[in-house]
């Protein structure tokens, strides 16, 4: 069984697709971190991560350690995330990782959920299962504000909203994988909804109502 789950930042697909590996026993790949990994890398090697060159050889390059470190959260990293992304190198380099993680999962799961921007548009679009979740900017805003709380110097609600809006245009706008949701994909507006009732919603939509 795979399950894309796509969606905007800080709508709160990683939350829900790491609920539903764990409920239905699957494997769970965060693909953005992948695209974090990239950046950072760049970032450490004081390349700009609009230059095609570096950041193409360090998608090639990534390795499992790059998955397990803390500044893959920064905002900074998030940003230059959302450059490296626009690359067609970078996500040519990525695809392949993300179809194997899918068709053989690790641990011997069954089957895989992915969360991304693409995973239900491109990387897997014979996917079992699709879900778009998107919410309100300002909600998004405010649940990745909320989040910085213990962070000393974060940044005011309205940069944080600043922020987010900017990832949004870039990750919507670019020519290669622009988010957008799957044809026939489920689409869940989490505005509203907090992570129990979003999960009970995409349960009932992949499970059916019981
Ligand atoms: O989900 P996230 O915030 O960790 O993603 C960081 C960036 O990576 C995001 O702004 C765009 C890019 N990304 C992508 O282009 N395709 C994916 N499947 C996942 C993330």
């Amino acid at each position: 069984m795979i399950v894309a789950v796509d969606g905007p930042a800080a709508a709160g697909k990683g939350t829900l697709a790491r609920k539903l590996a764990q409920h239905y026993g699957l494997a769970h790949l965060d693909t953005g971190g992948l695209y974090r990994a990239v950046a950072l890398r760049v970032l450490r090697a004081r390349l700009d991560p609009t230059e095609p060159v570096g950041a193409e050889k360090a998608a090639r390059a990534l390795a499992p350690a790059d998955l397990a470190d803390p500044d893959l959260r920064l905002e900074r990293t998030a940003e230059a995330a959302s450059k490296v992304a626009v690359i067609p190198g970078v996500r040519a380099a990525l695809l392949e990782f993300q179809r194997a993680f899918a068709f053989k999962p690790p641990g011997g799961a069954k089957g895989a959920v992915l969360d991304g921007r693409d995973i239900g548009t491109v990387v897997l679009p014979d996917a079992d299962h699709k879900l778009f979740v998107t919410a309100s900017p300002e909600s998004r805003a405010r649940r990745r504000w909320a989040e910085l709380a213990a962070v000393p110097g974060r940044p005011s609600l309205a940069e944080v909203e600043g922020q987010v809006r900017e990832r949004d245009a870039r990750d919507r706008e670019r020519a290669v994988s622009p988010l957008k949701p799957a044809p026939g994909a489920f689409l869940l507006d989490t505005t509203d909804l907090d992570i129990d009732a979003a999960f009970a919603a995409a349960k009932a939509y992949i499970s059916g109502p019981n």
